[in-house]
């Protein structure tokens, strides 16, 4: 990237900011993506000077390119609910502006609890530094804004009329650092540029689908975050919703930003939503034992940690073919995968040589290990014949020699390219958080009754009871 630019953080100093952004800000520095005059702001409520926020950031400003990274980082004190901050903020922007002898693109990054968007877009409009460097030249602004977009369909509905108001759709970027992960992106070429997986890619060839996101930590640090929203917003209207989306979807017309964003849209759209009514059957509501303890949770916390579900997708490609769904925190293990379950053909010839139960699997892991599995069913070795499971792999550490760009590299290259292929629009927004909401109502009305889980376990039975009942196992 060539041209100056100035971002702001707000929620500098926030857990985001410090295991996100500044990491993924110093590699690409490192990888001289940044260009020469770049200006980082961090905007908190803390007191802090420059080099104070220059030391903020804990093992990373320890590492020998920090130095001369951090020169680059400079701080704002201020309140998001008071005007003064702001104020500041203006002096400090026009100060680069003038250094540079010109208006620098100014990128304002909403990095905070989500409660505070509504108050800093309402400043960042009164106070005109929506507005660029004071000419009227808001084509130099970009606002990105962190997931959860909103607690529910219409609070996302709200938020998304304010920023509306103030900004133009292409200098928005609602974030979802899931569309940034490798192999996310590589569902597309995978499905689309190979021959062979799209005509089995249908209701007629799949038996069904599994979603697995777990986490092994709980929730750490982020226990006042996550206590006011739950795993269902924290994940699932987002990143879960993505990873539905590059299974469902349908090839675009052109690999540009409308046709892949109206191809998600649509996908997204066609989920059948689980009916309040539903969802004490087709949802299963966990908490891990001894949440209530962590820090920063309320007392009697009714937050859940673990969800599962199982639905449908209304579409001519996939309908009938059953998504199982789960995401929790304190999990036997970090995993993030799509498999996709087959229907087994073994039995027509092989019935008496050991079918296993479950065929083929293609098996998409987005964490960790980064790659494609596809399970087949193999003659075992020896005289007699008997069938086994094999793996079939490609692994990008193994196939590229590397792990490739992380997610919230790719999130920042799109920000400065102005790119926003890998940003939600509203329309693919709204879609997932009517499904979420319909979810939430149906807690709402049955007193959401929350299974405890064991730490280290794959949550409540019930989960297991979700998929049991039709006769099918989670992998
Ligand atoms: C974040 C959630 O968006 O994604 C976290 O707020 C979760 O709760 C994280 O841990 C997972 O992201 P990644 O990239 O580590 O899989």
């Amino acid at each position: 990237m060539q041209s100056a630019f100035v971002m702001v953080i707000f929620g500098a100093t926030g857990d985001l900011s410090q295991n996100r952004l500044m990491p993924a800000l110093l590699t690409l520095f490192n990888q001289n993506f940044l260009p020469k005059d770049f200006y980082i702001v961090g905007f908190s409520r803390r007191e802090l000077s420059d080099d104070e926020f220059r030391e903020h950031f804990g093992e990373l400003s320890q590492k020998p390119e920090w130095s001369d990274f951090s020169k680059h980082l400079y701080y704002q004190k201020g309140d998001f609910t008071k005007e003064q901050g702001y104020l500041g903020l203006i002096k400090k922007l026009n100060s680069f502006d003038k250094k540079m002898g010109a208006c620098i693109t100014r990128f304002f990054y909403l990095a905070t609890p989500p409660e505070n968007y509504e108050m800093i877009l309402n400043f960042l409009s009164s106070t005109e530094l929506a507005e660029g460097c004071g000419q009227g030249s808001n084509k130099w602004t970009r606002v990105i804004i962190e997931k959860p977009f909103g607690k529910d369909l219409e609070t996302a509905i709200t938020l998304d009329k304010k920023l509306s108001k103030i900004f133009e759709e292409k200098q928005i970027f609602r974030v979802d650092h899931y569309l940034g992960k490798e192999t996310l992106q590589n569902m597309l070429a995978f499905r689309f540029a190979n021959g062979i997986f799209e005509p089995v890619w249908n209701k007629n060839f799949i038996d069904h689908v599994q979603i697995t996101f777990a986490e092994k930590k709980g929730v750490e640090a982020r226990g006042k975050f996550f206590d006011g929203v739950g795993i269902l917003r924290d994940v699932g209207q987002n990143h879960l919703m993505q990873l539905i989306a590059a299974v469902g979807m349908e090839m675009p017309k052109s690999f540009t930003k409308e046709d892949l964003r109206d191809e998600r849209a649509r996908v997204i759209r066609s989920i059948k939503c689980i009916e309040p009514k539903e969802v004490a059957k087709e949802v299963v509501r966990g908490q891990y034992q001894d949440y209530i303890k962590e820090k920063d949770v309320l007392p009697g916390s009714n937050t859940e940690t673990f969800v599962a579900f199982k639905f449908n997708i209304e579409s001519e490609r996939l309908s009938g073919v059953p998504f199982y769904v789960r995401a929790g925190k304190k999990m036997p293990k970090d995993e993030v995968t799509i498999s996709i379950v087959f229907l087994q053909t073994c039995h027509i010839l092989f019935k008496e040589y050991g079918c296993p139960e479950m065929g083929n699997v293609l098996t998409i892991k987005i964490q960790p290990d980064e790659g494609i599995y596809l399970r087949v069913i193999a003659k075992k070795p020896g005289s007699k014949l008997a069938l086994e499971t094999a793996d079939m792999h490609f692994t990008y550490e193994e196939s590229f020699m590397t792990k490739g760009t992380e997610a919230y590299e790719k999130v920042l290259i799109d920000i400065f390219s102005g790119d926003q292929m890998l940003f939600n629009r509203s329309d693919e927004l709204a879609s997932s958080w009517e499904f979420i909401t319909k979810i939430l109502k149906g807690w709402e009305e049955d007193g959401s009754k929350l299974k405890i889980y064991t730490p280290g376990t794959w949550g409540p039975k019930e989960a297991q009871e979700l998929i049991d009942r039709d006769g099918r196992k989670w992998l």
